[in-house]
Order: structure tokens, then C-alpha cells, then sequence
């Protein structure tokens, strides 16, 4: 069996690496047959059903199910604190300055070119309570052509005074948003409803969120069960609800087109009722990591029936690349297994990269646009070249395809992807 062979017949990450790609010039698809405009610009050497060039290879581009742009400034500082105190010490006083809508403008620049140029072609983001911020993440991501969510961050309880808002205040500048931001007609953005986490908001305004996201048909995302600290928390600002997740359920604000981050310390409760709404889990692994949150199961999520993506939580995670939260998302699943009887599977490398790509097209809702090359699909891919004049990465003759791209997984950084495509758009690479 040749090695083209052998990858076609690896479903779960195969069918997600690219057979051939045929995005259409004018439509940004993926359609069928050989695509001969690759041709003219690489020759591939043809092995099975997938082409390779040398050592380049084309994947999808990766899914951020959860970042806090505005958090950006503090990436790779500030990770001594667990949760709570994290976010009194350093997260809000950073958020609060986002109402300077001239320092939005600089972070919000910075941190789209860093993601794109990392590979991420789409990010669920969360911004600040500050509406005109909000408005210049959209402006940073439609500038470079990144694939987008946006979030309005919603808060009116358990907030430094200087943070927090009104609940009326909190809905009216949340509506705006939405109405401007669908206004630019821009296929690529999507305002996100983005209610913080269930200590910073009352039910009052987690409802009428909810009541928003239906009115539009909107995607929602927040943080779930993600420190043990967090969980009392909230069991004791509700005293009334079943759990952590009945707060958000009651609220109307589980969705199929809901997704959560974290998700360390769910019942069994939690998981069934997360299953039958078709909420989805966004896998943090460096964050909670970094300010010792826990361990996330997602071994036993994904077998419960959860779909999960993965997600870098800057500045939680001190990491904006998807590769570190590939790496940690394998790291932590090795962890648990050292704990688990022996026939506990972690994670392969295979599986985590379908979750930073598949799975997260699907619990962002977005699973018949892009996440994998099937035809039909937005193409929003990353050329890889593992021996590119800057690469750090030794490659030998009798590296197999799979070789290639698990180095470039495991030990591959910005300095190998090439070109950024999204939606047929060349956004990263020669000229841009
Ligand atoms: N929970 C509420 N807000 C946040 C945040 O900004 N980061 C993380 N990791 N968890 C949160
Ligand atoms: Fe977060």
C-alpha cells in the first residue's frame, strides 16, 4: 500500500486533509476534480488522493472557538492567579480601557494579523462591554478577510463599577450592534451573542439575549463550569436552578448554535441537557492549564456525544496560535490517561486536529460552510510548505505525508504556513 493509500483510508483526519481542492475563482468554493490553478503555481507530486509538493501540503484553516481579543496585550503575562482573582487583577482593568476606541484600533489590528497569520481563518470572538470597540474588532477582521464572530461582551452584575453595565443600557447597545454589524452585509461576520459567564450577568439580561439571538438567529457563546471557585459561585447566585447549565437553559440561551468554553467540571446532568439542545463545548487547554482551572475530559465528552472544538482563551491561554492548543488539548488527554484504567484512549494527534478544524465548523454552527474541503464548502485552507526558507522544522526523504503533517502539528509554527486562504481570498502570503 502506498502512502496516499493510507491516508485515504484514515477517516477521521484524512477526510478532513485535503483530497484536492478546487476553490473557484469567483465563488470561493470548493468544487469538483483537479483544480489545474494549483498546478500552475506548484506541482504536485500526486500520492493517492492527496497532492504534495516536496514538502507542502494543504489543510483547513483553523477554527478559534474562543479568544478575547481585547485580552491580546496581556498574552504570554499575568498567569499566576487562578480564575476569579485573574480576572479582578489583570482582565477587567485591561477590558476597561477598550472605551478608547484609538487603543481598540491598534490591539484589534494586531491581534487578526497575529491569528491569520497563524493559520486561524475563522475566530469566535469575545470584545468588551464597549460597543464602538466591538465595532473596530469587525473593522480589524473585515481589513484582513478573516472569518468571523463578534461578540458585544454583556455584563450588569459582580463587575468592577467601572465595567459594568446597566441591564436595559447592556440589551439596547447589544441590539445596535447587531443591527450595524449584519448591516455591512459582509458573509464573513457575524455578531455573537455573548452574555460573559452566569456570575456577571442576572437572568434578566441572559434572557433578554436569549430573546435576541432568536429574534436574528444569532450564534451565542460564553464560559461554563470552567474552575471549581466559578461553579460555587454561581450554585449560590442561583440557589433556585438544578445546575450551572439549568441557569443558562431557563434563560433560553441553549442553542444548537450555542457554544461554551471550558466545560471542565460538568455533571451528568449538565452533559445530557447540553446534548439534547446541541450546545457545543469550546476546549481551552491552555488556559486552564495556565490559571489552573483543570483538566477537561474530552475523550468522555466527545463519546457522550459533544461536539467540541478547540479554543486558545487569549489571555487565559497564553498561546494565540490553534497548534499550542492542539498540542495541549493532546497533552491534557495524556495526562488524564496516566489516571484513567488502561483502556482509556487519549486524544490523536488526529483527532485534535479535527477538532481545530471540523469540530469547530460544528459547534459554531458553520459545519456546511467550512472545516473540512468537501465540495461545496467555503475554501479556507493553509498552504504548508515544512521546508520553507525559514522553517525550523528538519524533514527527511522517508518522511511519509503523515510524518509531514504531524511535525508540522507538533513542532511547526507561523514560519511554515505560506498562504492563508479564506473563502477563495488569498488573505496571508506572497503580496499580502
Ligand atoms: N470567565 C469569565 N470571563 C472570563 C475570561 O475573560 N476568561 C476566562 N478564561 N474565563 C472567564
Ligand atoms: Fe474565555
Amino acid at each position: 500500500m502506498g502512502h496516499g493509500e493510507s491516508i485515504a483510508q484514515n477517516t477521521l483526519f484524512f477526510s478532513n486533509l485535503v483530497q484536492f481542492p478546487d476553490a473557484h475563482r469567483s465563488s470561493g468554493r470548493v468544487t469538483s476534480g483537479v483544480d489545474q490553478r494549483w498546478d500552475e503555481v506548484y506541482t504536485y507530486r500526486r500520492l493517492g488522493n492527496t497532492f504534495v509538493y516536496y514538502s507542502q501540503f494543504i489543510i483547513p484553516g483553523f477554527i478559534d472557538t474562543h479568544i478575547h481579543a481585547p485580552q491580546y496585550p496581556n498574552t504570554g503575562t499575568k498567569v499566576d492567579l487562578p480564575l476569579l482573582e485573574w480576572l479582578n487583577a489583570y482582565t477587567f482593568p485591561l477590558e476597561v480601557k477598550y472605551s478608547d476606541l484609538k487603543f481598540a484600533r491598534d490591539v484589534y489590528q494586531k491581534v487578526v494579523h497575529k491569528t491569520l497569520s497563524n493559520g486561524t481563518t475563522t475566530a469566535s470572538y469575545f470584545a468588551t462591554i464597549h460597543k464602538g470597540a466591538s465595532m473596530a474588532l469587525c473593522d480589524a477582521a473585515e481589513s484582513f478577510g478573516q472569518r468571523a464572530y463578534v461578540g458585544k461582551c454583556n455584563s450588569d452584575q459582580n463587575l468592577p463599577d467601572n465595567y459594568c453595565e446597566g441591564t436595559a443600557a447592556s440589551l439596547r447597545d447589544t441590539e445596535e450592534f447587531i443591527m450595524e454589524v449584519l448591516g455591512r452585509k459582509n458573509p464573513l461576520l457575524t455578531p455573537v451573542i455573548t452574555p460573559r459567564y452566569a456570575v456577571s450577568c442576572t437572568t434578566e439580561l441572559m434572557a433578554g439575549l436569549g430573546k435576541l439571538a432568536e429574534k436574528y438567529d444569532l450564534p451565542i457563546q460564553s464560559h461554563l463550569c470552567e474552575s471549581l471557585a466559578e461553579v460555587k459561585w454561581v450554585s449560590e447566585l442561583f440557589p433556585q436552578y438544578d445546575s450551572y447549565t439549568d441557569v443558562y437553559d431557563k434563560c433560553g440561551v441553549f442553542t444548537n448554535k450555542t457554544v461554551m468554553a471550558h466545560c471542565v467540571y460538568l455533571t451528568e446532568f449538565d452533559v445530557a441537557l447540553m446534548k439534547e439542545r446541541g450546545v457545543g463545548v469550546s476546549h481551552c487547554p491552555n488556559s486552564n492549564l495556565s490559571i489552573c482551572s483543570g483538566l477537561m475530559d474530552a475523550r468522555t465528552w466527545l463519546d457522550k456525544g459533544l461536539k467540541v472544538g478547540l479554543g486558545t482563551d487569549v489571555s487565559g491561554g497564553y498561546h494565540p496560535s490553534m497548534l499550542d492548543a492542539i498540542r495541549l488539548a493532546i497533552h491534557t488527554s495524556n495526562a488524564l490517561s496516566i489516571q484513567r484504567p488502561p483502556d482509556y484512549k487519549s486524544l490523536s494527534y488526529q483527532e485534535a486536529f479535527r477538532m481545530a478544524t471540523l469540530g469547530g465548523a460544528e459547534v459554531l454552527a458553520l459545519d456546511d460552510t467550512i472545516g473540512n474541503f468537501e465540495v461545496g464548502k467555503d475554501f479556507d485552507a493553509l498552504l504548508v510548505d515544512m521546508e520553507s526558507s525559514n522553517s525550523r522544522v528538519d524533514t527527511f526523504d522517508f518522511d511519509s505525508i503523515e510524518d509531514l503533517v504531524q511535525k508540522f502539528l507538533f513542532i511547526g509554527d507561523d514560519r511554515n504556513i505560506q498562504e492563508v486562504y479564506v473563502c477563495g481570498q488569498k488573505v496571508v502570503g506572497d503580496g499580502k
